[in-house]
């Protein structure tokens, strides 16, 4: 298992990876339609748009992509697990690999926008809640948790 950067032939595999774990965890806090369209704006091809915006890394096992992360700024953004490897330190160490680039970049602090079910993950990894924010993503509605973490 390692982590690395992604390459623009990860896409099909992140793709899959983000759409199928959305599907699987979000449906407990957000609207069918929300996820739905949620997981529409993650097709290989947006997936390549947002390389162009931000640093991608994905955990790889053999020939499987089974987690990614990326930092926008001071913002860390797209973390997804395989939900067959949920509870392993797989999400930790992702997030370990974002923490180590934004000190590297000299950020202070950095923020995410959590969904409500991986807020308990956040905590443990040292993230203090700001505030719920209420959002719409073309008309669907949805809520996520404005976090943060000193570095
Ligand atoms: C959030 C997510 C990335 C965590 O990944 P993971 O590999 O399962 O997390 P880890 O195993 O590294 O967890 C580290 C610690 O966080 C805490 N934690 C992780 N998931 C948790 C959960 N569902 N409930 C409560 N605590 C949790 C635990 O304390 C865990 O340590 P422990 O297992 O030794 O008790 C994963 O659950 C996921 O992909 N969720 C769906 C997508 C999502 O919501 N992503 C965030 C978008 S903002």
């Amino acid at each position: 298992m390692k982590i690395r950067k992604f390459k623009p032939k990860d896409a099909r595999k992140a793709s899959y990876l983000i759409q199928s774990t959305m599907k699987k965890t979000f449906k407990e806090c957000y609207p069918k339609k929300t996820v739905e369209f949620m997981a529409s704006q993650r097709s290989p091809k947006k997936i390549l748009e947002l390389t162009k915006v931000r640093d991608l890394y994905v955990m790889q096992e053999e020939e499987c992509i089974i987690g990614i992360v990326g930092l926008k700024g001071n913002e860390i953004k797209n973390l997804f697990v395989n939900a067959r490897y949920h509870r392993k330190g797989i999400g930790r160490k992702l997030m370990r690999k974002m923490i180590d680039l934004a000190k590297k970049r000299k950020i202070k602090k950095v923020i995410v926008h959590s969904s409500p079910v991986a807020m308990d993950f956040y905590k443990n990894m040292g993230f203090k809640k700001i505030r719920k924010v209420n959002a719409k993503t073309e008309g669907h509605p949805f809520h996520y948790i404005l976090m943060e973490r000193k570095i």
